[in-house]
């Protein structure tokens, strides 16, 4: 396990990431709440272990298959999935939430070997998400209504754009049921039907397929 100090260190300089378009970098700290050999980088019951069991309540097996991770952030369900011998692919724009990932890559892989988890910089906005190929399973989580993107204009449209590219991608998602139309968009428009769902504490989880 990496000694302690050093996770200390490197918790604290990964909350201090976030640069402002003025240049002055702000502490914005941790959204995902991991516990790294005693040290908590912040509590949020958005994004806890039981927000990762409630996926695995819909989707228990994870063995072999290939799972993309979208908005990632430090990829807390994503280094779950791996764990559980998926083969994973986390995708978030902001850097220093990759800088983050990699450090949870990092911290995992020295206490459980190596992972099957690649981690990509990639504004799903504007970049042209396709190229990453077919999955097996997709997460969106706490996503559809958080999609920003340095592109300004025309956001509303970019999202439904970017979901329906996204469910060419996957026979299989899992995403968070919150009541507006990005989630309604999956099902009247892309082709999903939500076959289950489940909740933590605070979310509520569904398994869309087609
Ligand atoms: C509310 S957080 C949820 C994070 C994570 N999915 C979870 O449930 O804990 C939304 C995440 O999506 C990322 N995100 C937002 N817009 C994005 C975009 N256009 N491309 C890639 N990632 C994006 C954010 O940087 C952030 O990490």
């Amino acid at each position: 396990m990496l000694d302690k100090e050093y996770v200390r260190r490197k918790v604290l300089e990964l909350g201090k990431l976030n640069p402002r378009k003025d240049g002055v970098v702000t502490e914005t700290g941790w959204y995902q709440e991991f516990n790294l050999n005693g040290i908590v980088t912040v509590e949020n019951d958005l994004a806890d272990q039981s927000t990762v069991d409630a996926i695995f309540r819909l989707v228990p097996d994870m063995r072999g298959k290939t799972v993309l991770d979208i908005g990632s952030n430090a990829g807390l369900r994503s280094v779950s999935c791996a764990i559980k011998g998926a083969h994973v692919m986390s995708i978030e724009h902001r850097p220093w939430y990759v800088k983050q990932a990699e450090f949870v890559r990092e911290f995992y892989e020295d206490l459980c070997g190596r992972l099957d988890w690649s981690i990509v910089q990639i504004d799903i906005l504007t970049g042209d998400i396709t190229k990453l190929g077919r999955f097996n399973l997709i997460l969106m989580i706490n996503l559809m209504k958080y999609m920003t993107s340095e592109a300004e204009e025309n956001l509303e449209e970019l999202k439904l754009d970017a979901i329906s590219k996204i469910s060419t991608m996957s026979n299989s998602i899992v995403a968070t049921l919150q009541r507006h139309k990005h989630s309604e968009y999956l099902t009247e428009t892309c082709g999903f039907t939500l076959r289950k769902y489940t909740r933590s504490n605070v979310l509520r989880f569904g398994l869309f397929e087609k």
